[in-house]
C-alpha cells in the first residue's frame, strides 16, 4: 500500500497540498475530457476533479472506465470549495483503477426492502447506513463512558446458559453435548451475582430473543446493556437510567451533527432529552391516560393532519406528474427525486391511517393488569415531548425475580423508560427480590425448575442487599436517536424472524 495516504474527512488540513486519496466510486458525472467523481472512502465524500489536460493518459483512462463501486486511488492538489460535500475539491494529478466494478446492484433509484435486506452487505456503504453505523457507534462509546466514569466494571455474562430469565417462551434452544441449552435473554441474574462482588457492573453483550413477532421493533438477536447496582432502589435506578439517556443524546447531538443531518432526523426530541427530568408515570397513571378522552381527541386530530398531509402531496404528485413530460432534463431529475420522497411518506400515512384505529380502540378499552402493547406504548407517549418512565407494573405480568412494591403487593416494583415520537420502550429493569422465600415461591409459581436457579439463590443466601438494574437496548435507543421507522436499519446485519442471510 501507498504510504501517506490522506482521510477525506481531514481533507481541511491540507487545503493547498497535494494528497493521495483510496475508497470507491460513489457517483461520477462530466464526458469527453473532464470528469467529476465522488469518491467514498468510509471516513466521508469527495469530489475528485479529472481534467484530461492535468493527467496522464492512463489516469484519464481510469477515470473515464470507472464504474460505480470501483475501487480507486486518486491523488491531487486539496482545493477549498465550498459548494462541494465536505467543503473540499481534489484536482487529480493521476488515478489509479485498483478494482473494476461489475454493474452494482443498488442505484440511486427507489429499492424494496426485501431487495435491499438481501444486500445487505453492499447496502452498508451507502450514505444513510453509513451515517446510521457510526451514530450506533458513538452511542456504544457513550454508554462505556458513562459507566466506567463512574466506576462500574465492565462484565461479560454467558452467552449459552441452562436456564430462561425472561420466562421461557422466547428461548432459542440447542443441543449442548446431549443437554438442553439456550441462548441467553439477558444477562441479568449473572449480572446480580458480579454486582455482589463488585458492587456497580455493567454488561454490553448479544442477547437472543425467540419471539414470532415480526414488528418494527424486534429483533431475534439484539445488543443490551444492564448495569446491576448492589445497595440501589428503584428510584436510584430510574436515575440512572435517566443520566445514561441524557449522556447519550448529549454526546450525539454534540458530535454526530453531519450524521443527523443527512438522516434528516428534527433533533427537538433528543434536545429536550439532554435537559433530563423524564416524567415519572405510574402504571395506574398511564392507564388513566390511555383511557382519556384526551387520547382520543389527540389520536382523531392526528388522523384528520394526515389525511389533510396525504391529499397535498397527492396533488404535488399529480402535477409533476403532468408537467414531467415538458420538463428539462435537470427538472425532470428533481421531480424522479420527489417522487420517490412523496411515494415514500404516502406509504407512511396509508400504514398511520390503517392502524390509528385500532389503536384508538386499544387505548380506549385498555383495561387496568395489561401489559402495554407497541401501540399503546406509542399512544402514551404521544402525549410527552421526552423520554417517560413507567414505573411499579402490575407483578403479574412480569418476571419471577422482581420486588414488590412494600406499598401494594399486586405491583412489583420494576420500570420501563419509553421514548418519544412513538418508539416506545427502549428501557426495562427494576429492583430485584431479595428475599430467599419469596424467590423460591416465585420460581415455584413461574413454573420454573429451581434446581438450576440455586446458584441464583445462593446471591440471597450470602449477603443479600437491596439491588437493582435495568436493559438498554441499543438497537431500539440507535432507532430513536436516528429517527428511523424499524429496527432492521440499527445493526449492521439483523437477524429478523424470517432472515437469516446475509
Ligand atoms: O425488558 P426486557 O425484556 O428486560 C430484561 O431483559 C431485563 N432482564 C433487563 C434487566 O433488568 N437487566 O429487555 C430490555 C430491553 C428492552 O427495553 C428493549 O429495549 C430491548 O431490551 N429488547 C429488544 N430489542 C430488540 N428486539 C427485541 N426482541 C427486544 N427485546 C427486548
Ligand atoms: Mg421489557
Amino acid at each position: 500500500m501507498i504510504d501517506s495516504v490522506t482521510a477525506v474527512r481531514d481533507l481541511a488540513q491540507h487545503e493547498g497540498e497535494t494528497v493521495t486519496l483510496q475508497g470507491w466510486l460513489y457517483n461520477k458525472r462530466g464526458s469527453k475530457s473532464l470528469y467529476f467523481l465522488i469518491l467514498r472512502d468510509g471516513t466521508g465524500l469527495a469530489q475528485c476533479v479529472v481534467n484530461e489536460e492535468q493527467v496522464d493518459a492512463d489516469s484519464f483512462e481510469a477515470a473515464s472506465a470507472a464504474t460505480q463501486e470501483s475501487a480507486l486511488r486518486i491523488t491531487g492538489t486539496v482545493v477549498a470549495d465550498e459548494r462541494q460535500v465536505g467543503g473540499y475539491e481534489v484536482q487529480a494529478t493521476a488515478v489509479e483503477l485498483l478494482s473494476l466494478a461489475e454493474e452494482y446492484p443498488i442505484s440511486p433509484k427507489a429499492h424494496g426492502v426485501e431487495f435491499l435486506m438481501n444486500n445487505r452487505h453492499l447496502w452498508l456503504r451507502s450514505q444513510r447506513q453509513w451515517a446510521i453505523m457510526r451514530v450506533r457507534n458513538r452511542i456504544i462509546q457513550s454508554i462505556h463512558a458513562f459507566f466506567q466514569e463512574d466506576g462500574f466494571i465492565q462484565m461479560d455474562p454467558p452467552i449459552l446458559t441452562g436456564n430462561a430469565v425472561e420466562g421461557t417462551s422466547t428461548l432459542f434452544e440447542l443441543d449442548y453435548f446431549d443437554e438442553p441449552a439456550y441462548l441467553t435473554q439477558s444477562g441479568q441474574l449473572y449480572g446480580e451475582a458480579m454486582a455482589l462482588a463488585h458492587g456497580k457492573i455493567y454488561t454490553f453483550g448479544p442477547t437472543f430473543r425467540a419471539e414470532k413477532s415480526k414488528t418494527r421493533r424486534h429483533l431475534t438477536e439484539f445488543w443490551m446493556i444492564e448495569p446491576e447496582m448492589a445497595f440501589y432502589d428503584l428510584d436510584m435506578d430510574m436515575t440512572l437510567a435517566e443520566g445514561l439517556l441524557q449522556r447519550v443524546a448529549t454526546d450525539v447531538l454534540r458530535d454526530c451533527a453531519d450524521e443527523l443531518a443527512l438522516l434528516e432526523r428534527d433533533t427537538t426530541a433528543l434536545q429536550k432529552a439532554t435537559e433530563g427530568g423524564f416524567p415519572r408515570v405510574h402504571y395506574s397513571e398511564a392507564v388513566e391516560i390511555l383511557r382519556s378522552d384526551e387520547t382520543q381527541q389527540m389520536l382523531d386530530a392526528e388522523i384528520s393532519d394526515l389525511e389533510a398531509e396525504q391529499a397535498a402531496l397527492t396533488t404535488e404528485r399529480d402535477e409533476n406528474r403532468a408537467r414531467y413530460g415538458q420538463a428539462k432534463k435537470g427538472e425532470k431529475r428533481r421531480i424522479d427525486a420527489r417522487e420517490i420522497a412523496i411515494n415514500g411518506r404516502l406509504d407512511e400515512i396509508e400504514e398511520s391511517l390503517r392502524n390509528l384505529p385500532q389503536w384508538k380502540e386499544s387505548a380506549a378499552n385498555f383495561e387496568w393488569g395489561n401489559d402495554f402493547g407497541g401501540s399503546d406504548e406509542t399512544v402514551l407517549t404521544k402525549h410527552f415531548d421526552r423520554p417517560i418512565i413507567v414505573h411499579r407494573f402490575p407483578a403479574a405480568i412480569k418476571a419471577f425475580y422482581m420486588k414488590r412494591d412494600p406499598e401494594d403487593d399486586l405491583l412489583a416494583l420494576g420500570m420501563d423508560v419509553l421514548a418519544p415520537e412513538g418508539y416506545g420502550e427502549i428501557v426495562g429493569g427494576g429492583e430485584r427480590a431479595t428475599d430467599l422465600d419469596f424467590l423460591k415461591e416465585q420460581i415455584a409459581a413461574h413454573s420454573l425448575p429451581q434446581e438450576v436457579f440455586e446458584w441464583y439463590l445462593d446471591l440471597r443466601r450470602y449477603g443479600s442487599v437491596p439491588h437493582a438494574g435495568f436493559g438498554l437496548g441499543l438497537e431500539r435507543t440507535v432507532a430513536w436517536v436516528c429517527g428511523l421507522p424499524h429496527v432492521r436499519e440499527t445493526i449492521p446485519f439483523p437477524r429478523l424472524l424470517g432472515r437469516l442471510n446475509p
